[in-house]
């Protein structure tokens, strides 16, 4: 219905009418308050010189009526909000387990039951799942707009948020809590995806991580470069972004911050991607995430071979 997403989870079908209630009943008072004003404006305004202004003492029904009402509104709106409130804080106890990471400026989710660490989230359609969320700098936000879940995403702290994702599909995944230059680009994925296909997933160890049958290492390192976020930050068409364009780097010498140059080699990308901090390209602040442990030396290189393919 009118402006909200598609609704994609259990959540958005006890949030949605509450909004519409809220939004209605919000629209219907304005409406009505304000055409009594511009009403009475014309009606009662001054239509002769002298005219003097009647003496009202007050009127105990009208005051009644519009204590009563909004009275009973509200206190609709606070009982069905509390109830929903209490439904998305309590994730039911069979809730899938999976944690968030949240970073500037990318989003990193572990299985731990199954070891996996992925990019996206995967997960399947009519089950709970249950994200325990933490940050590693500053304060970010976890979004899905189609499922109408959103929850701040803290440095050391731990947040619960739960969902129920009812349709198959792609749904992205924003950061809502202004966390710097990169925040309007760190977005990821959720796919909702039938139990036997989420099953597959896991068991090829979260299988769009593995290169496919017949695809070159360029390629693969391609795919890669958007799936990890890299492209959240840099740019491989020239443009300075976050951090320094790529295209045209592999081959070339890095000026760095305190005036050395190095030469961008398989070592150096390699270095860049485990221990981004310990060279620092002048001009660009020390802010790159590691990779370590994200990312495993066939993926690496596949990026090193990507980098060096782009002019
Ligand atoms: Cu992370 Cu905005």
């Amino acid at each position: 219905m009118l402006w909200l997403p598609p609704q994609a989870s259990t959540t958005a079908q006890y949030v949605d009418p509450l909004f519409y209630f809220i939004l209605y009943t919000s629209s219907f008072f304005f409406l009505l308050v304000i055409a009594v004003m511009c009403l009475y404006v014309w009606k009662y305004r001054r239509k002769e010189d002298g005219e003097k202004t009647s003496s009202i003492k007050g009127n105990h029904t009208i005051e009644i009526v519009w204590s009563i009402i909004p009275t009973i509104l509200l206190v609709i709106m606070f009982y069905w909000g509390f109830k929903n409130w209490m439904e998305l804080n309590v994730p039911p106890g069979n809730a899938l387990d999976i944690r968030v990471t949240a970073q500037r400026w990318l989003w990193t989710y572990d299985y731990p039951k199954d070891g996996i660490t992925s990019p996206e989230l995967v997960v399947p359609v009519n089950t709970p799942v249950k994200l325990t969320m933490s940050a590693t700098d500053v304060i970010h936000s976890f979004f899905v707009p189609q499922f109408r879940i959103k929850k701040d995403v803290i440095p050391n702290r731990y947040t619960v948020v739960w969902f129920e994702a009812t349709e198959p599909g792609e749904y992205p995944v924003m950061c809502t809590e202004y966390c710097g230059t990169g925040h309007s680009r760190m977005l990821s994925k959720v796919k909702a995806v039938s139990y036997a296909e989420y099953t597959q997933w896991i068991q090829s160890g979260g299988g769009a991580e593995k290169p496919k049958e017949g695809v070159s290492l360029t390629e693969y390192g391609k795919s890669l470069f958007t799936k990890q976020a890299c492209n959240t930050c840099h740019s491989v068409e020239g443009q300075k972004l976050v951090g320094p364009p790529l295209n045209g780097k592999y081959g070339s010498q890095d000026e760095l911050e305190g005036g050395k140059k190095v030469l961008v080699d398989d070592n150096y990308i390699r270095e860049s991607l485990m221990e981004p901090t310990a060279k620092v390209v002048k001009g660009f602040p020390p802010v790159m995430p590691t990779y370590k442990g994200k990312l495993d030396d066939s993926q690496i290189n596949a990026l090193i071979d990507y980098l060096k393919s782009l002019k």
